[in-house]
């Protein structure tokens, strides 16, 4: 009988032992098959609740529930080998207290056997993220812009443009630091505080349209990929798989139509 292979994954810890040392690279999945290659070449995959938006057509984050993020990081978990893999914690899961948010969190860590969660909200959360990290559960961070608190904030704005905000936003960061965040997403921020607040705490800081002055790095990938025909202004596009797809797809067609298709050996055999 032969015993299963360990697998030696990138751990929390790892992470935030990467602070100021070479950029800690990572990129959202949602699928096996997509996190199969994103695995060879990141440091963490993040199941991020985007996949609202990205794969389900909805139009906010709002309406992604906790069983579909399991469902998603079961998938991305099963496809991958190396990297940490954290989930989102979808709104609503976890906002209103520690316990419920400790008894969700658990939830995902059970069924998918991701490594870490990832939560939105800087000061308001800190109380949480301290419950969850004394029992057990590795802790991303999420400040600045936050998807899920759009509608309070007005919409998807740089945050840090006037001055006057700094101070709440480096607050932010230094409550969830403090309180055992393994790292913190910085998202849609002007350069100068994602910089002045990568200085300020010792966990690494990954931004999202927060500069190259960060820690590191996370982008969607289906937007850098060029699946998405209009990206947020920060999205360097590396490839144009939405083209290439369609031109794919339309020479199938066109082989069916005109019998090109199927050939001789396409039978099962
Ligand atoms: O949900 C998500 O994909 C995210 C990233 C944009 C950081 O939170």
């Amino acid at each position: 009988m032969s015993t299963p292979k360990p697998v030696r994954r990138v751990s929390a810890p790892q992470i935030q032992n990467r602070k100021g040392k070479e950029p800690i690279v990572s990129l959202t999945a949602y699928y096996a098959h997509t996190a199969a290659i994103v695995d060879k070449h990141v440091d963490f995959i993040l199941v991020g609740d985007s996949l609202g938006m990205v794969i389900h057509g909805m139009e906010s984050t709002l309406g992604v529930s906790l069983d579909l993020m399991i469902t998603h990081g079961i998938s991305v978990v099963r496809g991958t080998e190396h990297a940490l893999i954290v989930v989102d914690l979808p709104f609503g899961s976890y906002e209103e207290s520690p316990e419920v948010a400790f008894r969700n969190a658990a939830r995902v860590m059970r069924e998918t056997g991701c490594g870490a969660v990832k939560l939105e909200g800087g000061q308001r959360m800190a109380d949480t993220i301290r419950f969850l990290t004394e029992r057990g559960i590795p802790v991303m961070a999420h400040i600045g812009l936050t998807p899920q608190s759009s509608a309070v904030m007005g919409g998807f704005k740089t945050q840090g443009r006037d001055k006057d905000e700094w101070a709440a936003h480096e607050a932010d960061a230094t409550a969830v630091a403090q309180a055992g965040a393994f790292a913190v997403v910085l998202e849609g921020m002007v350069e100068p505080l994602a910089a002045k607040i990568t200085k300020q705490i010792n966990i690494p800081t990954i931004g999202i349209g927060a500069s190259v002055e960060c820690d590191g790095q996370i982008l969607v990938l289906e937007d850098m990929l060029g699946f998405n025909s209009s990206p947020p202004k920060f999205v360097k596009v590396y490839g144009d798989l939405g083209n290439a797809m369609e031109q794919a797809i339309k020479n199938y067609s066109e082989d069916v139509k005109s019998r090109a298709f199927p050939g001789e050996d396409n039978i099962y055999s």
